[in-house]
């Protein structure tokens, strides 16, 4: 678990509210995660790969430096568009230097598997909310497969990658439903003697297997959770657009869905099955959420969508709903701040190793502001009612802030944030973005 502190180091301060409607058709940056995986498969498939809709944010950006530190010929056309040049499965050279991963547990945890299975050295390493999160969960499962990596002593980054023999399959039950760690099972996997299974004790985020089929590799699936590929084989080059990030989506899904006289329409939003727990957990509580314009962006399905002001009212959250919304309970909790009821949230331990200790974060945050929220182990009991004002802590953490951003829209008084500067891992412009849809915010 990441302990919660928060040292301020001069960041960026945001005063926001209080109140607001949002009005106006927009779009967001594109996803993170399709981003993360395009840039590595792209690196490793054969042939050239034009990448539209990338996500310019830092930690995607750290992926893209750490493939060009071994070798491959990236060029970025426009600010959204990468030019891929593959190396084949084999053709990855030894960095000169550590590769940095910034803020990104999947940039660290994804190319772990890739890089347990090259014949050199690498030493990955990160800022120092990632230095703080848990890697035994794929150091396990790749030391299994004959790889040679380690952490530190206690299973933390940097993370040491040596060479060794052959990878060979296995059949790995996940110990957590953890869309990281699948994935870097699978991405060793490419390069292990014979089929490895995954299988999930709940659905993730299923975008390996969705792109790597993209990338002409093939990849089973089954009705009881089971990912399987065989290596050995290769990637093909291929062209995709990467559609908007329903995770940063859903900042303006609770703003419009909170806030008063609001209508917005955020376009080209990813709506792949495996991400919109929080479309539903929304809608249970009430919200006015409409998919309009559904079609497909290559394996990807995509959507335009319409959200009004609604009143909420507090649910039990069903469990089988958080890990298709985990990086969406932040601001899941800033609406249920103000429905009316009772919110619980359970079975949601894994936020603890977020970024920050979300649950920990957001409790502090929201108690600060004068909510009735009260962390448990594995989730959080709120009541809603009001939101005060006051200033809260971010513990570095980018949805922490855009929470609490959102969450001024019904404040009474301003909500001032602290350390905003994370913000840009994964949606530049936020804050922007947000004064031009009607929240009223500043840096001060
Ligand atoms: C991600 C998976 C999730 C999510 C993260 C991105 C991915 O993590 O929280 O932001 O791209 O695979 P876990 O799979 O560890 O829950």
């Amino acid at each position: 678990m990441n302990d919660l502190h928060a040292v301020s180091n001069g960041g960026t301060t945001v005063m926001a509210g209080p109140g607001g409607s949002v009005n106006g058709t927009v779009t967001v940056p594109g996803d993170k995660s399709m981003s993360h995986r395009s840039v590595m498969f792209g690196s490793i498939a054969e042939g050239v790969s034009h990448i539209d809709g990338f996500l310019a944010g830092e930690d995607s950006l750290n992926t893209v430096a750490a493939f060009r530190k071994m070798g491959v010929n990236i060029e970025r056309k426009s600010e959204n568009q990468l030019i891929i040049h593959g190396v084949g499965m084999h053709g990855l050279k030894a960095p000169d230097s550590d590769l940095y991963m910034g803020n990104a547990g999947t940039g660290m945890r994804l190319i772990a598997g890739l890089l347990a299975a090259q014949k050199f050295n690498t030493n990955l390493t990160g800022d120092e909310s990632l230095s703080g999160r848990p890697m035994g969960r794929v150091i396990d499962p790749l030391r299994l497969m004959g790889a040679s990596i380690a952490g530190d002593e206690q299973g933390r980054p940097p993370l040491k990658i040596e060479p060794t023999e052959n990878l060979h399959a296995i059949d790995y039950p996940l110990p957590m439903a953890s869309a990281q760690v699948k994935s870097c099972v699978l991405l060793a996997g490419l390069y292990a003697q014979g089929t490895t299974t995954v299988t999930e004790p709940a659905v993730t985020r299923d975008h390996t297997e969705r792109m790597l089929r993209s990338f002409g590799y093939s990849v089973n699936t089954s009705q009881a959770g089971e990912v399987q590929l065989s290596g050995g084989g290769s990637l093909r080059g291929c062209d995709m657009t990467i559609p908007a990030d329903i995770s940063s989506a859903a900042f303006l899904l609770v703003a419009a869905t909170i806030a008063p006289d609001s209508d917005i329409t955020l376009t080209n939003i990813g709506v792949n099955p495996t991400r919109t727990g929080v479309i539903d957990i929304l809608r249970l509580m009430g919200a006015d959420i409409e998919l309009k314009n559904r079609r497909q962006a290559g394996d990807e399905p995509v959507a335009d969508i319409r959200v009004k002001s609604a009143p909420l009212k507090g649910v039990a959250i069903p469990e089988s709903l958080v890990p298709l919304a985990i990086d969406e309970l932040p601001v899941v909790f800033v609406a249920a701040a103000v429905a009316h009821g009772t919110t619980t949230v359970t079975g949601a331990e894994e936020l603890r190793v977020k970024e920050s200790d979300r649950i920990a974060a957001m409790a502090e945050g929201l108690a600060t502001l004068g909510v009735d929220a009260v962390a448990t182990p594995d989730g959080m009991i709120i009541n809603g009612g009001s939101i005060g004002g006051g200033t809260v802590e971010t513990f570095f953490d980018h949805r922490i802030a855009m929470a609490f951003c959102i969450a001024s829209l019904r404040s009474e008084q301003a909500v001032i944030i602290k350390d905003t500067q994370h913000v840009e891992t994964s949606f530049p412009g936020f804050f922007a973005l947000c004064s031009q849809l009607g929240l009223q915010t500043k840096e001060v």
